[in-house]
């Protein structure tokens, strides 16, 4: 699979079913974040791979109204980072940035092993924060739900999730997002 390829067929699915999750792969998805650009390759994201049953229950706990589609994942990626671990230039903060970046590598080399890697904000960061013992400065900015995609739709989500799992919400035109040598 190619760039272009993956990023077309990575969607937000949340029909799930469960599937095996080693370390070998937890190593390979870890390796593409790491090999993401950031700022004077301070490199500040910091991830947790939730894949113990125990503690993926207790993590499911935390997740907001909504998102209990992701009960049929099989790994959680818990996406972490601080300001501080990152370039500030002037007022430019970029840990979010590159944070971003890196969860996007892994995203797209989990679509490539034929994954659903699901990026979500729906979660109780204070709750989720304790059960996986993250220090209370560090931010927990998202939660990447892994599993593999199920060819049955998921009955429990909602007219909206199920539309989307059929079509890809629609995406603003270029003429909203972008311009050429001026904004
Ligand atoms: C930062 C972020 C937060 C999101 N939070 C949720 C969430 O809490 N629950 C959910 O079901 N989807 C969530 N999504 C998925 C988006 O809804 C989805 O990416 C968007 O609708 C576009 O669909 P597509 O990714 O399939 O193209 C989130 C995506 C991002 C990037």
């Amino acid at each position: 699979m190619d760039v272009k390829e993956a990023i077309d067929k990575r969607r937000a699915f949340r029909s799930l079913e469960k599937t095996e999750i080693d370390e070998k792969l937890i190593r390979e998805l870890a390796k593409s974040a790491s090999l993401s650009p950031s700022c004077f390759n301070k490199q500040p994201w910091r991830f947790v791979f939730v894949k113990g049953r125990d503690k993926l229950e207790e993590l499911y706990s935390s997740l907001s109204k909504g998102n209990e589609w992701a009960y049929y994942s099989s790994m959680i990626i818990a996406v972490i980072s601080e300001k501080k671990l990152d370039c500030i230039v002037k007022s430019r903060e970029y840990y979010l940035f590159d944070t971003g970046m890196a969860s996007a590598f892994i995203i797209l080399r989990a679509t490539e092993i034929g994954l659903v890697a699901h990026p979500i904000a729906g979660f109780d960061e204070d709750k989720a924060k304790k059960i996986l013992k993250i220090p209370d400065d560090m931010q927990l900015i998202a939660m990447i739900i892994v599993g593999k995609k199920s060819s049955k739709l998921n009955s429990e989500l909602s007219d909206y999730q199920k539309k989307s799992e059929k079509e890809r919400p629609e995406r603003l035109s270029f003429e909203k997002f972008g311009s050429i040598d001026e904004f």
